[in-house]
């Protein structure tokens, strides 16, 4: 067992949930209102067989790890400390090593390169000039710690060398590199941008060209504290504001966050020199319901924001799309039109449908065969389904190929729903167990799973600690089910390997198949009953017995007279004959 599932084995998660939920007990689990959404009736239930909480309103659930970053903004890594240390689990990664001293080097190194950028700015006129022309205050240069990097081969390298850092960690790190002739600065006559991560700690830069050049920017790539994919330029200094208002905007780039700043739009993140990512949309759903995404006005920029709008609203976040008058960015539209400009945009934010269709009308007329394929192509890649709704019923009217405007509907929505078939399709063998943040919502809404009532009983024991080995055997024989969902779900759980022991969190997480997994802690959360031994038993003769049956109708139909098929046959007779004949049914 490892850490993880150490920790998970130990926590009570109704003890851990109790601390901030009144929690009341519901048959095998336990309810209460949500903390995740106005909850005004109890739709959120926290099971001890599972392991997970669940919100059957707003679709909020996970684990202990789940709970703990959520409800305290931690990050996973800080939510297993901060549960280790409750439940008295040592982890291996904090037991004292060479790690933890290499870890303060680094930050204290990065720390040595920001001041010697900081020192550069005071003395270079030409960067001050640079800056003050692009409207920057003394106080807004201080706040965003902005600094410069000397047009200069080695200088840098050299301060790391005198003050007895090696030059190999700051390779690492991005701050030189080694050529023919020693170690020389990556970052040389720029503007430097520190990038602090949301916890305010130095992990990386981004330095701007002084004149007009290539590249113009460089960021410091990934390396052993920063990962640009999970990380928010201007998040640190947005976090308070954007916890309260529980809304962020998103931009293209650092002097784009620092105009939005300085125009009174504290929210403002922006992702580094990188698209945003599912990491980025996990990152904000901590902290945000609604992102609303201010791209630059260029083509380029505006298929970056419906793309974007496409994860966050997959990530479960209510996104919208301001559009820019053309040629500008945030940071331009500031010098143009004051704060007022920046404000107004932000309010014109359209929802991403209406801005993908204006996007498309701006291009295509529904006289165009083509018009109509990418009508169902966004209208089937949209996470909401009453705005999906509402652009079908405005479309009909235009149908070419349908005068009635219903059955036009009709057909859309036919359309609509065969492309979502199909992304499902394509989406399924890609959809790994990192991406639990796209599963819908509203599940809860759409009912159970249709599982045959004796499957969804083995599936049920195999929560159980200690129904699991004696169920799990059996997981691999692919003939005992019945429906697909069940032979499905049996093949994913066979595949772990050895029957695995303590919460049924733990091996849940393993499972590449989210949706599934979400099925069957729904089923057990929604049935009040727990499954006993003697049900289990029952459960699985039923199933066999039902694969005899089968077996001999088939064989029976199949006219086949041989000697081996009727030995068989009857075989399966007696087989079912011992079945019903045992004690347990
Ligand atoms: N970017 C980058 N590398 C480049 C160009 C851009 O990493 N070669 C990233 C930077 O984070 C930049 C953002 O993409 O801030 C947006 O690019 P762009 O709009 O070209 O730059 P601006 O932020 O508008 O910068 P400026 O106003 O200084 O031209
Ligand atoms: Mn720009």
């Amino acid at each position: 067992m490892d850490d993880v599932d150490l920790v998970r084995s130990r926590v009570d998660i109704v003890q851990l949930i109790s601390d901030r939920v009144q929690l009341r007990r519901t048959g095998q689990n336990w309810t209460g209102l949500c903390p995740f959404h106005d909850d005004k009736n109890p739709s959120f239930t926290v099971s001890p067989k599972t392991g997970w909480y669940r919100c059957w309103s707003c679709g909020a659930k996970g684990d202990c790890f789940t709970w703990v970053m959520e409800t305290q903004k931690l990050e996973f890594r800080e939510a297993l400390q901060h549960l280790a240390t409750q439940v008295g689990v040592e982890l291996k990664s904090q037991r004292p090593s060479v790690d933890s001293g290499e870890r303060e080097s680094r930050t204290r190194l990065m720390a040595l390169a920001q001041t010697f950028f900081r020192e550069a700015f005071a003395k270079s006129t030409q960067a001050q000039d640079y800056i003050r022309n692009r409207g920057l205050t003394p106080e807004i240069i201080d706040q965003w710690e902005i600094g410069y990097a000397p047009d200069a081969n080695d200088v840098l390298a050299h301060r790391i060398k005198a003050q007895g850092f090696s030059l190999e960690m700051a390779k690492e790190l991005f701050l030189v590199d080694a050529g023919a002739g020693g170690f020389y600065d990556k970052f040389r006559g720029r503007i430097m941008f520190p990038i602090r991560d949301e916890r305010g700690q130095l992990v990386a830069f981004g330095g701007r060209l002084l004149a007009d050049g290539h590249p113009k920017y460089i960021n410091s790539s990934d390396t052993p504290l920063f990962s640009k994919r999970r990380v928010l330029y201007g998040l640190h200094q947005a976090r308070d504001v954007i916890a309260k208002s529980r809304r962020a905007i998103l931009v293209e780039g650092y002097l784009d966050v620092i105009s939005c700043h300085r125009a009174g739009l504290s929210e403002s993140v922006a992702s580094l020199g990188t698209a945003l990512g599912e990491d980025h949309a996990r990152l904000l759903k901590r902290w945000v319901d609604e992102v609303v995404i201010l791209y630059d006005a260029d083509p380029a920029g505006q298929k970056a924001a419906a793309r974007a709008a496409e994860i966050l609203a997959a990530a479960g976040l209510r996104t919208a799309i301001a559009v820019l008058p053309p040629g500008s960015d945030p940071d331009t539209l500031l010098q143009q039109q004051g704060p007022a400009g920046l404000h107004q945009a932000v309010q014109n934010g359209m929802e991403p449908l209406d801005f993908e269709f204006r996007q498309l009308e701006a291009r295509l007329a529904p006289d165009d065969r083509e018009y109509w394929d990418e009508v169902v192509a966004i209208l089937a890649q949209s996470h909401r389904p009453l705005e999906v709704e509402r652009h079908i019923v405005r479309l009909a009217g235009k149908y070419p190929d349908l005068r009635d405007p219903i059955a036009a509907q009709r057909a859309l929505h036919q359309l609509v729903r065969a492309a979502q078939k199909e992304l499902r399709r394509k989406a399924r063998p890609a959809a790994a167990g990192s991406n639990s943040a796209g599963s819908t919502p509203d599940r809860a809404a759409k009912g159970r799973i249709h599982l045959d009532a004796r499957e969804a009983v083995v599936f049920r024991a195999c929560l159980d600690e200690e129904l699991r080995p004696v169920v799990w055997p059996r997981l691999s024989d692919d003939s005992l089910w019945i429906t697909g969902i069940g032979a499905r779900l049996a093949a994913a759980w066979a595949s772990l390997g050895e029957c695995p022991g303590g919460p049924a969190a733990g091996f849940l997480g393993h499972l590449d198949d989210v949706e599934l997994t979400d099925e069957i802690l729904a089923l057990e959360e929604h049935t009040s009953l727990p499954v006993t031994l003697p049900t289990l038993q029952e459960a699985l003769d039923g199933l066999e017995k039902r694969r005899e049956q089968r077996a001999v109708v088939e064989l029976r139909t199949q006219g086949d007279r041989s000697d081996a098929t009727l030995d068989e046959i009857s075989a399966r007779l007696k087989r079912l004959k011992n079945i019903d004949s045992s004690p347990e049914s």
